[in-house]
């Protein structure tokens, strides 16, 4: 009998663990994946539950560590959110601007969604005092970026290093609405300004150098708040006070976590994956132009909507890739999916060229260095650029001793080399993945049969 794919070993006397994956040459992946919830959809319904009037119910949340952290945070200020399932989850909002002082520190654990998010709301509750924090990790992450407009309209945050690192202490204030010029393009700032203005009288406006996730947006209209948007201008504007009522959300599947099928599909030979029920929101869908562009085989099948917003089932099968360039506008659209789709640019054929890509350095690691670093010490050739990544693929990979750096999509990523790789791969730290999708592991595992 072949030796199983992937073996877990837990290391004593902490909570880490190693992922052994040894292929069994050869594999093919087939079947179907499901997948978890849409983690910034997941974030996204239970902040909102919270702030709304009345029940709020949630189908298909994510169950990982970060919407954990979302949820823990938002009881600890007055909200009722039942035992989180997939399958429903309510939440007994307390109406806008009526969140509870909390008694405790509000730990946002590894999530940067949460503590972003939560600073706009935070602020924007007159007569509370609340302090946030965070992991080793999202206590090195910059948080200028949401302070400085934040206090644009008003509000009062200090924190470590000038302000801009967790912990980090609020007094909530009646704020002021503003039209905030965004430097970067990202959906968290993004979001904490909108959310803000949704306790903000007048018109609070952000605009973005280009355009990120913008499932806020979406969600804020299902709710009843006054949202416009100006795809031409890049910006997005909410009109406050507003008054949001409890909803039912469906959370489809989260193409960030798809994307590790989608490249193990494109690069594993004669794979046939059928990944089910993915958002497919086009601020998303960058992983699926990039790929279709190097020549991987997906469809996407049985389009539909859920909730306001579009869904589809996506069908890999493997095919020879070639390189390409991936730089701008697309860059917010698959922020998260730069370091699996390293691991396709290593299988391509040519030299795969990464720019505009230095948020990267500031995810839960330093995803430039934590990528490059780990698939050259398994053969691949791979050089870090200030901004991003130079790939040169072709070269066959081995299995070697890696690192996650604690981050969930270098856990992953690294799993899907390994499948490819010649020999044992050793992924310490594996156990990161449940930030965002704990059951990779037994999903691997039923694939690869
Ligand atoms: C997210 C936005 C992105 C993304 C993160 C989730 C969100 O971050 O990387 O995983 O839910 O708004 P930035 O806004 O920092 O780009």
């Amino acid at each position: 009998m072949s030796a199983p794919v992937l073996t877990i070993t837990a290391a004593a006397e902490s909570s880490a663990t190693a992922w052994h994956i040894q292929p069994t040459h050869p594999i093919a992946l087939q079947g179907s994946v499901q997948i978890p919830g849409d983690k910034s959809i997941s974030h996204r319904a239970l902040m909102l539950g919270a702030l709304a009037t009345g029940e709020t119910t949630i189908r298909g949340l994510l169950l990982g560590e970060d919407p954990r952290s979302t949820a823990a945070c938002f009881r600890a200020m007055g909200a009722q959110i039942s035992e989180l399932n997939p399958e429903l989850v309510t939440v007994r909002g307390l109406g806008l601007g009526l969140l509870q002082e909390p008694d405790r520190v509000l730990d946002a654990g590894n999530s940067g969604t949460t503590l972003r998010l939560m600073m706009g709301i935070l602020a924007s509750h007159p007569d509370r005092f609340f302090t946030v924090t965070g992991d080793d990790s999202l206590r090195s992450r910059p948080m200028g970026r949401v302070v400085a407009p934040l206090r644009q309209m008003g509000a009062q945050i200090w924190g470590r290093k000038g302000d801009t690192l967790a912990p980090l202490a609020i007094k909530g204030q009646q704020l002021k609405p503003i039209h905030y010029q965004s430097p970067i393009a990202s959906a968290q700032v993004k979001s904490a300004v909108l959310l803000a203005g949704l306790m903000t009288e007048g018109q609070t406006t952000v605009t973005e150098p280009a355009l990120s996730r913008d499932h806020s947006e979406r969600m804020f209209r299902a709710f009843g708040a006054g949202v416009m948007v100006d795809p031409e201008r890049l910006s997005a504007t909410v009109v406050g006070p507003a008054q949001l009522r409890g909803q039912s959300v469906i959370v489809p599947g989260d193409i960030s976590s798809a994307a590790f099928w989608l490249v193990a599909g494109a690069i594993v030979p004669d794979s046939n994956l059928l990944i089910e029920n993915v958002g497919i929101n086009p601020t998303r869908t960058g992983i699926l132009d990039v790929l279709l562009e190097m020549g991987a085989d997906i469809t996407l099948e049985n389009r539909r909507e859920a909730a306001g917003e579009p869904v589809a089932d996506l069908r890999v099968r493997s095919s020879a890739l070639k390189a390409c360039t991936i730089e701008g506008a697309i860059l917010p659209r698959l922020i998260d999916e730069i370091p699996v789709l390293a691991v396709a640019a290593a299988m391509a054929q040519g030299t795969t060229i990464v720019r505009d890509a230095e948020e990267l350095r500031v995810k839960e690691s330093d995803r430039l260095a934590a990528i490059a670093s780990q698939l050259n010490r398994m053969g691949a050739r791979v050089t870090e650029r200030p901004d991003g990544l130079e790939i040169a693929g072709g070269h066959p990979l081995n299995g070697a001793e890696v690192d996650s750096f604690t981050d969930h999509r270098i856990a992953m990523s690294l799993a899907i080399a390994a499948l490819v790789a010649t020999g044992t791969t050793t992924i310490h730290r594996a156990e990161a993945a449940a930030i965002s999708y704990p059951a990779f592991a037994d999903t691997l595992k039923t694939l690869c049969l």
